[in-house]
């Protein structure tokens, strides 16, 4: 390739003119007038970065970007993880998780009740994620929100007698605890073989985790994969997990977004545990996920 053509690198390519417009509730921004089709130079990248970090959840309007496109600019922010389930996987992009209720050949094209309990994205990982994309490929004339409540939030407007319980605390969570348990309609989740159990086996995390760039302390348990508090009888701490899970997504925790055509969304699961609305199962829904790995929590 000529030097007149080639494309120009993050620290080359010319700014782009775009806006970061936060949300009036408790978490969110909306980044608007940026192309990620275009190369995003080093400034530019350092805003977004900082949004992410600030608002826990950024929104990209109409980004009219292909698979590699999304997964390149995923691959900015870190590692990608690859899904459990290999069946749902993008062909010729194994970086994407197709999310989608579309049936086809009489095959689920996608992971049609991904989200259906409000979760961290691979919090039942050693390394859970960092953040995820999700871009729109295919939405609903009705339904299909995404929801985020905020876990900083949560544990800063936490009562004492909850924090005192839980602080120092450690829980466990299992991808496959809910994981056969229906939702929505139809039955979207595939028999777990062997390899992908092994793959999934159950992990430990802190009950409240310290974001390893803001620095704010979040709680870090989910209804969708915490199974149990370490070092509790299971009553206890099946009562203890019920309170924790009512206080976060209290209303003045949540941002519920309602996707327009080609949104890409990028938010943070080390801040945010989110939860897919669903929608009726005779109307399309299909979205594309890369899922960026993250630390070990402390
Ligand atoms: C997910 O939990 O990653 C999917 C969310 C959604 O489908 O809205």
């Amino acid at each position: 390739m000529s030097a007149a053509t080639a494309t120009p690198s993050a620290a080359t390519a010319a700014p782009q003119s775009f806006e970061i417009r936060p949300f009036s509730g408790a978490v969110g921004a909306e980044i608007v007038g940026l192309e990620l089709s275009r190369p995003v130079n080093d400034q530019d990248f350092a805003r977004i970065h900082r949004a992410h970090l600030d608002h826990h959840v950024v929104v990209f309007r109409d980004q009219q970007i292909t698979p590699q496109q999304q997964i390149d600019f995923s691959r900015r922010f870190g590692v990608l993880q690859i899904h459990v389930l290999k069946q749902f996987l993008l062909a010729d992009h194994p970086e994407i998780l197709i999310v989608s209720n579309i049936i086809e050949n009489g095959q689920n094209i996608g992971l049609g009740d991904a989200g259906k309990f409000w979760h961290s994205d691979l919090s039942y990982k050693e390394l859970p994620s960092l953040g995820s994309m999700l871009h729109a490929q295919e939405l609903p004339v009705e339904g299909g929100d995404t929801l985020f409540a905020d876990m900083h939030k949560a544990w800063d407007d936490l009562p004492s007698a909850l924090r005192n319980a839980v602080e120092g605390r450690f829980a466990a969570h299992s991808y496959t605890a809910r994981y056969s348990e229906t939702k929505f309609e139809g039955n979207w989740r595939p028999t777990l073989t062997p390899e992908q159990l092994a793959q999934v086996a159950e992990v430990v995390h802190p009950v409240v985790r310290t974001h390893p760039e803001n620095g704010r302390k979040a709680l870090f348990i989910s209804e969708g994969f915490t199974t149990r508090i370490v070092g509790l009888p299971d009553d206890e701490s099946r009562q203890l997990l019920a309170e924790l899970y009512a206080h976060s997504v209290l209303p003045q925790n949540i941002y519920r977004h309602q996707w327009q055509p080609h949104d890409l969304v990028f938010w943070d699961n080390r801040s945010l545990i989110h939860l897919a609305a669903g929608c009726p199962a005779h109307l399309r829904r299909k979205l594309y996920r890369t899922t960026i790995q993250g630390d070990a929590p402390f």
